[in-house]
Parts: C-alpha cells; structure tokens; sequence
C-alpha cells in the first residue's frame, strides 16, 4: 500500500498539484480502515485536491460517488476532478461553504459512507461540519477529521469527542507538496459512526 501512495502522491505532484497532508498519517489512517472500500465518499475542504486524489485512488470503490466542498475555484482542484471523472468516478465539485448555508448538502443526494472533514479548523466550524455533515453518514460510515492534533480548534473538538475518535499521527518528516517542505505532525482522527 506505501508504494501504491507514493505512486498516486508521484502522479498528483506530476499534475501540479499541491498535497497539504502528512503522507504517513494518510498511511496509517488507510491501513487502519483494513480492507473497506466506500461508495459515496465526501470531503469538506478539497484545496488543490491532495487528499480527494489519494482517498479516491485507494479507499473508493470504482464507480463511487465522490463529491468535494470548497468555497474556493483552484484550477488545480478542477484538474484532478476532471482526472478522477477518468478513473470512471462520479465527481462532482460544488463550491460553497461547507456549514454557511445548507447550499452544498442539499446537493448531496446519496447517504455519505466516507467524510472527510478538512474545511475551516476553528472549533466552531468543525463542530459544525460534524453536526450537519455526519447526520448524513450512514451507521458504520467513517468520519476523517485532518489537522486533529495541529490545530487548536480541531484538538478542542476532538478532546471533545473522547474515545468516540482514534487519533493517527506520526512524526514522519515526509515531504509535503511539490516544493518539498518537510511536514509538520498534523493528526488524523477516525471515527466510525
Ligand atoms: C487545509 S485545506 C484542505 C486540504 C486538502 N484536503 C488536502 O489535503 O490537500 C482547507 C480548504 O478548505 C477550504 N475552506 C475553508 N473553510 C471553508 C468553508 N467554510 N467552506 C468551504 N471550504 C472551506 C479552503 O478554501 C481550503 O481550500
């Protein structure tokens, strides 16, 4: 599966892309799910589309149903949508925010069986994230939360949580985007509905 990431984070790094994770918390958080494969995945918080790209490649089914929430248009993003829409996925990108108003959830037709949860960090607007978007992931669905032990809003909400959520973090000092910046230790947390 390592070798299987590299290639996939090589490839994104090759489309210009830009990933904003610590690539063995990615590993680790994959690892952790064992074999599950999901249908209809969404992520709050796309960016350049790093993640959306990885977790895609290697925690979707084939012809899953994937959807990524940004408020903000990067071209990059687009590019690796299009790239997935390829792959055979069915992916749509809507730009909104992701708890403002109920503009992008009302777009979601299907019962969410990954989210992932990367949008704004602060403790209010990940709790939101939460409420809103995990009544929608069905029983025995996965809820990814990024930046649990980096940001101080996200560990809040976290410490909040409890055992309800398992923490994957690493001190691995992978490379993080194409400029090669040495990653911080940002935390991963697993919740499973
Ligand atoms: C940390 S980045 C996401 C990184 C991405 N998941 C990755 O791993 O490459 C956060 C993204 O969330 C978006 N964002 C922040 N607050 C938001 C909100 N309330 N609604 C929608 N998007 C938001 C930002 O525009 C930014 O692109």
């Amino acid at each position: 599966m390592r070798k299987k990431i590299m290639e996939l984070v090589n490839e994104y790094f090759a489309m210009g892309g830009e990933m904003q994770q610590n690539i063995d918390e990615m590993l680790k958080a994959i690892e952790y799910l064992g074999d599950r494969k999901f249908d209809n995945f969404v992520e709050l918080g796309s960016a350049y589309g790093g993640s959306l790209w990885i977790y895609s490649n290697t925690l979707c089914t084939k012809n899953a149903n994937i959807i990524a929430v940004d408020s903000r248009h990067d071209p990059s993003l687009v590019y690796t949508v299009n790239k997935l829409k390829e792959l055979g996925k069915n992916i749509k990108f809507i730009i909104e925010s992701t708890n403002a108003t109920r503009n992008a959830i009302n777009q979601v037709k299907f019962d969410i069986d990954l989210l992932h949860i990367d949008a704004n960090h602060s403790y209010e607007s990940t709790k939101k994230d939460y409420e809103m978007w995990g009544a929608k992931v069905k029983k025995g669905g996965v809820i990814l939360f990024h930046d649990a032990v980096l940001h101080t809003g996200v560990k809040q909400f976290m410490k909040e949580l409890g055992n309800k959520v398992h923490i994957i973090e690493s001190e691995s000092k992978m490379k993080l985007g194409s400029q090669g910046i040495p990653t911080t230790k940002c935390g991963i947390g697993v919740l499973i509905k």
